[in-house]
């Protein structure tokens, strides 16, 4: 049975890239100080056809207006990530004093019992908050966010999903489960670790059981959403909400399920997560083919097929790293670690924005069918891009580096 006897503590870049990477790093910090001072009480969320942040109070929960689902902000956490990825790379204090006074805004959100972005918004601020300083009451929001996610999970005859939109007591809530759920266990792991409580673990493990039998197609390509029945668990139709349309490959779903699977593979120790992981992986250099950054969605045609997405881009190089290090193999571990460092100096070096612009990434989409955010900057785009670069630049410091033990199962 392969063992990750001993993790590289650093995936192995060239020293041309960490010096990209941290002298992205410096640029980074000096946007992020650049901006906070400009936002007031409200979040950044995507840029607008001007270029510009459009911005949100925190206080915009998630729910249905008739029939029109809202995502409400679910975007704060990750600024408080990016202040906290700032203090991190500079040791700058002010940075740090920034994230805490934001994390008292956000900390209102812990409470939110209509959407699993909860995980979104808490593991991308309290939980590196509580990594890179040690204080309880970051872990202390980030627990009682958990909580919440936890609550969530739908149990069937066939097993158990977390439902993602909506109050439970909606049925068009408690029946629907979205791949970007899988980002959102690491938020239940982290609970689950930190509190010594296996009900965390256990409750993200079922669901990324149920997410591998209902989401993924016979061609490892990924459905944005499913609807279960909700006695029984089967799917009852596969569908999307930001995606060119239900059978098509939304690129930044199958980065979610990519990302979701390598954490799950080190926090659950199953092996199966990390071919599975992989195959997510196979599907997605495949069909990128020789770019680095996908179109919005695999399938979209015309112009559309023009429209990038570097958010999925920076989701994917981030996973892509953390399953280098973990991986049981180590010629499949290089492998995977030399693609995602391709695809994040290609962030680097084609995608950063000027230092006059606001956001970090150009050519994210956040929703083509809503025209919302197309072309611009996101926030879970900038953040997941950091993550990315502090895995090379400062590893194990923004989050712990895990030693998974990885088994048959
Ligand atoms: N709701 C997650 C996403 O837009 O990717």
């Amino acid at each position: 049975m392969p063992q990750a006897a001993s993790l590289p503590e650093s995936i192995p870049a060239s020293s041309e890239q960490t010096r990209l990477f941290r002298a992205t790093l410096d640029r980074v910090a000096a946007r992020v100080a650049r901006d906070e001072l400009t936002f007031g009480v409200e979040f950044p969320q995507v840029t607008g056809p001007d270029g510009k942040w459009v911005r949100m109070p925190v206080s915009l929960s998630a729910g249905y207006d008739g029939e029109a689902w809202s995502h409400g902000n679910w975007f704060c956490g990750f600024w408080v990530g990016l202040l906290l990825a700032s203090h991190l790379h500079t040791g700058d204090a002010q940075f740090l004093d920034w994230a805490r006074t934001r994390m008292q805004l956000v900390a209102l959100r812990a409470r939110d019992p209509n959407t699993h972005d909860i995980g979104f918004i808490f593991d991308s601020s309290a939980v590196p908050g509580f990594h890179l300083t040690g204080d309880r009451e970051f872990a202390q929001v980030a627990l009682e966010a958990a909580d919440k996610l936890r609550a969530r999970l739908v149990t069937t005859r066939d097993g158990a999903y977390i439902a993602s939109w909506g109050p439970l007591s909606d049925p068009r809530g408690r029946s629907a489960s979205a791949i970007d759920t899988m980002a959102n266990l690491s938020l239940l792991y982290w609970a689950a670790n930190f509190s010594d409580d296996g009900s965390y673990r256990i409750a993200a493990d079922a669901h990324a059981e149920m997410t591998a039998r209902a989401f993924i197609r016979a061609d490892d390509s990924t459905y944005h959403a499913v609807e279960y029945d909700v006695q029984s668990g089967a799917r009852k139709r596969g569908y999307t909400f930001q995606g060119a349309f239900d059978e098509s490959a939304w690129s930044r779903g199958q980065a979610w399920a990519i990302y979701g699977y390598v954490n799950s593979a080190r926090e659950t120790g199953k092996l199966k997560y990390v071919h599975l992981a992989q195959r997510l992986a196979n599907y997605y250099v495949k069909r990128l083919g020789n770019r680095q950054v996908p179109p919005y969605d695999f399938d979209a045609t015309g112009r559309d097929a023009e429209i990038k997405d570097t958010a999925a881009a920076a989701i994917v190089a981030s996973a892509l790293l953390e399953l280098a290090r973990l991986h049981p193999e180590a010629a499949a571990g290089k492998k995977w670690g030399e693609r995602g460092l391709v695809m994040l100096e290609a962030l680097c070096r084609e995608e950063f924005t000027s230092d006059d612009q606001h956001g970090l990434l150009h050519n994210s989409c956040y929703s083509k069918p809503h025209n919302i955010g197309v072309d611009g900057a996101t926030m879970f785009g900038d953040f997941y891009f950091v993550e990315a670069l502090c895995r090379v630049a400062h590893p194990g410091r923004l989050r712990p580096n895990n030693a998974p033990n990885l088994s048959i199962l």
